[in-house]
Order: structure tokens, then C-alpha cells, then sequence
């Protein structure tokens, strides 16, 4: 029987690009059904509520989703869908691989990025107050847990092991935050003992933004908390040629959300001009985590030859294709 998939189409061009990847899927012959289950605005103005509770369900049952951009509206008392599904099951690992692709010009050579974010803690908790009733005065509380650091640093040191790579970059700003980001530090040399072959880099934030728009090909594997992961992931999708191509996968101990990392794109939705890319990429790293290799082998070959041998691409890229015309194209080339 064929293994079932939550399918969160979302906002926005959430869904054009949705229509996109199960096209692909279903032209390659990838052996899986999707379960669709919406979440956001769209789902809001026709039940009343952000998340309805048969994507819960849905969720629990088949343990993978892949997700389209959703779009949290403003006082309906989340303060973001995509963190709140993040927390709620625990999904600690923020994996964003960013790579050049053949065919997409970029001011950079040989970019070959994996950043592992911490998806649970760090300043994204939220937790926030004024200090005075005259509100002129607000903080923000940083938590970091050692359970926290270790899972992620793990994941990563994980990740160059089985990849044979030879250095993880730890990125933290210390010297100033000393306990919270000296305990992810701390973590990590710890962690680091473990695995003699790979060596342990160490970077500070504004660093380690000044070598990536510097020498970006140094680095394979940086390992981070929440809010420096965030800005550093857009950054390096900005090395490879933009939101548009860059996948993502938050990875729990057993349930996984992959999503493309950009937004809904209000300014495009509903004109069939959305590059389809990152969820499809998304899509090819949730059939490696699902083990279907060889289709998502499949799929990656139609992808990358899409892009090098044919001017079929879509506006962010350069071309002048729709979302169908360059998803045709792809299912010709698988
Ligand atoms: P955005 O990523 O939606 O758009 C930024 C720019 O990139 C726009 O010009 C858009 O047209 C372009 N763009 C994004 N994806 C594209 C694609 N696949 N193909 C071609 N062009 C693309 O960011 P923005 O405008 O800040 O956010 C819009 C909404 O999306 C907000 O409500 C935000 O909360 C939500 N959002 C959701 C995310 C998620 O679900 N993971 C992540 C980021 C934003």
C-alpha cells in the first residue's frame, strides 16, 4: 500500500505550486498518496479557525507533511502558524540545504551549504513584557537548553558524518551572550570530542554574515540557534539565486514538516507565474527522509536537466514560463 502524506497546500501560491509538485509525483510514479488538509487564511474565512482539527489528526497518523507557505493573519491569536506547528511537535531540526543549480546565474561558485537550525527555543520563544506601565521599556527572554543545543549540534555532527564531511561551523555570538550562547558553544565542544574525523569551526555571527558573502564555498555545514539560523538561511538562499529555489525540512525524533521556505507571495498568487522549485526540492528531500530514493534521484535528474539544457523557467529566474509551462517541462524531462 502506498504510504500516506499530509499535503498542507497553504496561502497564497501555496496552492499553484501544490498542483505543481503532485503532478511530478504522480508523472515519476512516486508510490506515495497525499492526504490534503489546509491551514491559514483561506481555511480561516470558510471554518473559523487557523488550524481545523483534522490536520491535527492527519498529522499524528501519517507523521510527514509537506507544506506550502502560510500566511498568519494579524490578532487571530497565533503569532505564527508554521512556528506554532514547529513547537507543538517538536520539531527541533530546521534543515535548509542551499546549492548552486545549473542554469540559475548567481554571483557565486560551487555553493554547497547545509544549515542546521535550531527550530524550538532561542529568542523565538516569544516571551516578551514591558518594564514600566509607561511601555517605553520592553524585553525579550533568549532561552537555551543544553537538551535543546545537543539535539541540533547531534543532527548536524550526524549529517557530516554520513556525508563525509570534514568540518562543522558553529555559529554563536558568545563573547557577548555568555550563558545562553556559551552553553551552545559548550555543547558543541563537547559534542565535537565525539567525532575525531570532522573538525569543529568556530564563528561568531557578524563573522560568519561577512565570509558567506565573501567566500561562501568554505563552508558545508553550519550549525546554529533560532533567530541567527533564520538570517542565515535567507542570506545563503540568496548566494544560490533567491526564495524561490531554496527547500526546507523541520525534523522532529519522529514526525517531519517539509516546506519551501519562502512566503505566499500575495504580489504573484493566482497568476500561474510561481517558480514551484523550492517546494519541489522540499519535495525530493522528504522522499530521501521517507526512504524512496530512487525516486527522488529521479525527480532531482528531470529537475537539474530543466534548468541546464532548456530556457523553460519562470520569471525569478530569469525566463518567462508560467508555473505549468515549467512543470510540464520537468515531467518531459523525468
Ligand atoms: P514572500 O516570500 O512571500 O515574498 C517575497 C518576494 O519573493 C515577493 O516578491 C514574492 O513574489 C517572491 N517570491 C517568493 N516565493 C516565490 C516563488 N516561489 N516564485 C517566485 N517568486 C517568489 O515573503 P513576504 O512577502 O514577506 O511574506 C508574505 C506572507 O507569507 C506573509 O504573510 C508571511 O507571514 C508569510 N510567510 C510564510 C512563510 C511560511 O509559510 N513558511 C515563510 C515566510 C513568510
Amino acid at each position: 500500500m502506498n504510504k500516506i502524506i499530509t499535503l498542507i497546500p497553504g496561502d497564497g501560491i501555496g496552492p499553484e505550486i501544490s498542483e505543481s509538485l503532485k503532478s511530478i509525483f504522480a508523472a515519476a510514479g512516486v508510490p506515495i498518496s497525499f492526504e490534503t488538509e489546509n491551514a491559514g487564511t483561506d481555511v480561516y474565512e470558510k471554518t473559523g479557525e487557523l488550524i481545523p482539527e483534522s490536520l491535527y489528526k492527519s498529522m499524528e497518523k501519517n507523521r510527514v507533511a509537506i507544506k506550502g507557505p502560510i500566511a498568519t493573519p494579524i490578532g487571530k491569536g497565533f503569532r505564527s502558524i508554521n512556528v506554532y506547528l514547529r513547537k507543538k511537535y517538536d520539531l527541533y531540526s530546521n534543515i535548509r540545504p542551499c546549492r548552486n543549480l545549473p542554469g540559475v546565474k548567481t554571483r557565486f561558485e560551487n555553493v554547497d551549504i547545509v544549515i542546521f537550525r535550531e527550530n524550538t527555543e532561542g529568542i523565538y520563544i516569544g516571551e516578551e513584557k514591558y518594564e514600566d506601565e509607561g511601555k517605553t521599556s520592553a524585553i525579550a527572554i533568549k532561552r537555551i537548553t543544553e537538551k535543546g543545543c545537543h539535539r541540533i549540534i547531534k543532527s548536524a555532527f550526524e549529517y557530516a558524518k554520513n556525508n563525509n564531511l570534514d568540518k562543522v561551523t558553529v555559529v554563536h555570538k558568545a563573547n557577548i551572550l555568555k550563558l545562553t550562547d556559551g552553553l551552545f558553544l559548550e555543547t558543541a565542544r563537547k559534542i565535537s570530542e565525539g567525532y575525531p574525523k570532522i573538525t569543529l569551526e568556530e564563528t561568531i555571527i557578524d563573522n560568519m554574515c561577512m565570509q558567506l558573502v565573501s567566500r561562501p564555498e568554505k563552508y558545508k555545514v553550519i550549525v546554529t540557534m533560532n533567530l541567527y539560523g533564520d538570517i542565515l538561511s535567507d542570506l545563503v538562499a540568496g548566494l544560490v539565486g533567491g526564495l524561490g529555489i531554496a527547500p526546507g525540512a523541520n525534523i522532529g525524533d519522529d514526525i517531519a514538516i517539509f516546506e519551501a521556505v519562502h512566503g505566499s507571495a500575495p504580489d504573484i498568487a493566482g497568476q500561474n507565474k510561481a517558480n514551484p522549485l523550492a517546494l519541489i526540492l522540499s519535495g525530493i528531500e522528504m522522499l530521501k527522509y521517507i526512504n524512496l530514493h530512487e525516486y527522488a534521484e529521479k525527480i532531482e535528474k528531470a529537475v537539474l536537466k530543466t534548468l541546464e539544457v532548456s530556457d523553460v523557467k519562470t520569471a525569478d529566474l530569469g525566463g518567462i514560463a508560467t508555473t505549468t509551462e515549467f512543470t510540464d517541462k520537468i515531467i518531459e524531462n523525468l
